[in-house]
């Protein structure tokens, strides 16, 4: 199937309608596709990725047909099979063509496909490659998902090539999104079971391409999105915890500002330090204002210290009594915390984001 994205500009990648499993492991409900582009310079062609090698003859068939009797350059993105596993083919039946990568891509395909050196090009990040009336310019995304991946932009048609970032595995015979809706869900499954591990090197990533013009996104899988924005959006929401946290310090607190952050408080964490045998008064003046108050506030945790002994979680959790709240396991420690409960710590805010996502709210 060939498809002009803008002129000049083609998918020539082959659709996997058929495929259910990813790497033996991942399902695939909606098949998937390898995406190839092909753009044409007025000087020279570049040909971007190829696909998984069981569909070789589509990808070789689509240059065929598109009357392609050269290629100039081979931009592979990423050495996994599902990109790269054809490009020996191609290179066998258009043998002017050069590979152009990173040298991580490069020493990746050499020792996963034997293609022998000479066949490269290594390029730097930011480096720009002319088609004559087109320019590439490479964009180092690593770890999306892995250590060598870049994507290519484009820059007189402001198409960003992310090559696996932002994908869905969704076999279609629509080019573009259409009902994004059901892309969204395919390209969070996607996220989810692919990028999810990845999410730090994602922000840097969203990050760096915030200086990029784009228009358009051809990622690898699935279809092309014309609407950017949606795709971007979703990754920084799905990257991101989206767990907004105020933090205010008890005993010098507006209580209006207090007042003000519990309209919107999904947890509300008390830290108190144990007062005698109970509560801090101001952590207890805190809990019985927010039991008044009486916020929409789902969950309730509270974190403090103690020195021999003491009821202030007992004594603070019974000034909550009007709040129909979810008490999310306290963590309260002994005189100076111990590394156990920097990780308790660290787990309760763990606790809480599940909450969120479990109510939806991330
Ligand atoms: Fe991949
Ligand atoms: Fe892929």
């Amino acid at each position: 199937m060939v498809n002009e994205i803008k002129p000049n500009v083609y998918s020539v990648g082959a659709v996997d309608w058929d495929r259910r499993l990813f790497d033996e492991l991942i399902p695939l409900p909606d098949g998937t596709s390898y995406n190839s582009y092909l753009i044409k310079g007025s000087v020279k062609t570049a040909l971007l990725d190829a696909v998984d090698p069981t569909k070789t003859d589509i990808l070789l068939d689509n240059l065929a047909s598109l009357g392609i009797k050269r290629l100039d350059y081979l931009v592979s993105h990423h050495a996994e099979q599902d990109h790269s596993g054809a490009i020996p083919d191609v290179l066998q039946a258009y043998p002017d063509a050069k590979v152009v990568t990173n040298t991580k891509c490069k020493t990746m395909l050499m020792e996963l496909l034997h293609i022998a050196e000479d066949n490269f090009i290594t390029i730097e990040d930011g480096q720009t490659i002319s088609l004559g009336d087109k320019i590439l310019q490479f964009v180092f995304i690593p770890w999306v998902h892995w250590p060598e991946t870049l994507g290519t932009y484009l820059k007189e048609d402001k198409i960003f090539f992310p090559c696996d970032f932002f994908g869905s595995h969704l076999a279609t015979s629509s080019l573009f999104v259409e009902d994004e809706p059901f892309v969204y869900e395919c390209a969070k499954r996607y996220y989810a079971e692919i990028m999810m591990p990845f999410r730090a090197a994602i922000k840097n990533n969203l990050k760096k391409i915030e200086s990029l013009k784009i228009e358009m996104i051809a990622p690898s899988h699935g279809p092309v999105y014309q609407r950017p924005e949606f795709i971007i959006d979703a990754y920084k929401d799905w990257a991101g915890e989206g767990i907004k946290v105020r933090q205010f310090n008890l005993t010098g607190v507006d209580i209006g500002e207090l007042a003000i952050a519990l309209v919107d408080a999904a947890t509300v964490v008390i830290g108190s330090p144990t007062f005698l045998v109970g509560a801090h008064p101001s952590a207890a003046y805190a809990a019985m204002l927010t039991n008044a108050l009486r916020p929409k506030t789902r969950f309730v945790s509270i974190i403090g210290s103690f020195s021999w002994t003491g009821k202030m979680v007992e004594q603070l959790t019974g000034l909550l009594g009007n709040m129909k709240v979810e008490v999310i396991e306290p963590v309260v420690f002994k005189g100076l915390p111990e590394d156990k409960d920097f990780v308790a710590l660290d787990n309760l805010a763990d606790k809480i984001t599940a909450k969120h996502k479990e109510i939806g709210l991330i």
